[in-house]
């Protein structure tokens, strides 16, 4: 072929690590959540994260890019496809194009998972809290789904700050599809027997329960709501999803408690995450 021929050859845009969007749903002008095609070789534990993104046109130099981010997986390890939950930020690089996928669509998934929030972190204990503020919430809605957390704990309580009450639907929803699972709903049990607890909290519109988690449980409500101790070492474990100073300020009521950070290599009492760099 001469260069001139091969010049006139439309070009093929050829996606690295390409997945396909089988699933869209918008919760909120803020959030929305979506299901792409699982890669047959990706082998994950429940909590961790991944790298994904869209091909991306470079404005100055024109060459079409991957642009990635990090997202927590919020499908369980033995689900068929990958679910992510996510944030619209109007001016993000990345989530001012993701937002608009649509089934059929490609993203770029790189099949590296990482993180500090997995069962491994921990040392074994009778019950596990996971505190999520926001999208925070996003790597529990994986390991709520994984049995091994209903096989390694007595209780299981997850606790969601939002600002609204809109912004609590991803997860409410989740815990009632959880309840309704013929596998999980017998692990978790019934009535007073439940394993799983849901806590849900606003802060910026009314609703049930309003505060900041971090003030809940200093004034006492979450443990008289919950009818539980203040935690323990001796008892209890935490994975933690949110803001910075969230991720900080609860960090230090853990330490006050007499928990110690955790990690892969030095399983411990309690293990954190960012939600996002800020
Ligand atoms: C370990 C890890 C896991 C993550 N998992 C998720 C996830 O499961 N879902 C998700 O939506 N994001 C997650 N993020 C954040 C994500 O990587 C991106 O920041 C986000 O998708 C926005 O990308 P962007 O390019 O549009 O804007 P960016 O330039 O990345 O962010 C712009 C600004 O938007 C705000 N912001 C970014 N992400 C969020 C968020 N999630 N919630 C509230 N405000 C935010 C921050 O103020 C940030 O400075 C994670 C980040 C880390 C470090
Ligand atoms: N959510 C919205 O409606 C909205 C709208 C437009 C823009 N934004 C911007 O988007 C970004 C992220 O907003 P977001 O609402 O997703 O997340 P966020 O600011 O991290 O807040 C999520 C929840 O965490 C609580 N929280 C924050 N710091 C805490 C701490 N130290 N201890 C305990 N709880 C704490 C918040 O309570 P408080 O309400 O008390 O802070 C809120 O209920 C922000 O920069 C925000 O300005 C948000």
């Amino acid at each position: 072929m001469t260069d001139s021929a091969a010049s006139a050859k439309p070009k093929t845009l050829v996606i690295p690590d390409a997945q396909t969007v089988t699933q869209v749903k918008h919760w909120t002008d803020r959030l929305f959540s979506f299901r792409v095609t699982r890669p047959a070789t990706l082998r994950f534990r429940s909590g961790e994260f991944v790298m994904i993104g869209l091909m991306v046109e470079d404005e100055k130099t024109g060459k079409v890019k991957p642009l990635l981010r990090a997202y927590s997986i919020a499908s369980p390890s033995w689900d068929e496809e990958l679910e992510f939950y996510s944030i619209k930020v109007q001016d993000g690089p990345l989530t001012s194009r993701l937002q608009h996928i649509e089934p059929g669509d490609q993203i770029v998934l790189r099949p590296k998972p990482v993180g500090t929030l997995v069962h491994d972190a921990l040392l074994p204990g009778k019950r596990i809290w996971f505190f999520a503020t926001g999208t925070g919430f996003a790597p529990f809605a994986s390991l709520l789904r994984d049995p091994q957390t209903y096989e390694d704990y007595d209780e299981v309580i997850i606790t969601h700050t939002c600002r609204e009450v809109g912004e609590l639907q991803y997860g409410k929803e989740l815990i009632d599809e959880i309840r309704n699972d013929e596998m999980l709903a017998e692990l978790i049990g019934e009535g007073f027997h439940e394993k799983l607890r849901y806590y849900p909290t606003t802060t910026r519109e009314e609703s049930p329960k309003m505060g900041r988690i971090t003030d809940l449980m200093r004034s006492g409500d979450v443990f008289a709501d919950l009818g539980v101790p203040e935690l323990t070492p001796e008892t209890d474990r935490a994975m933690v999803c949110g803001n910075l100073a969230f991720n900080l300020e609860i960090k230090d009521m853990l330490e006050d408690y007499g928990l110690e950070e955790g990690a892969n290599s030095d399983p411990k009492h309690y293990v954190v995450e960012k939600a996002f760099l800020d």
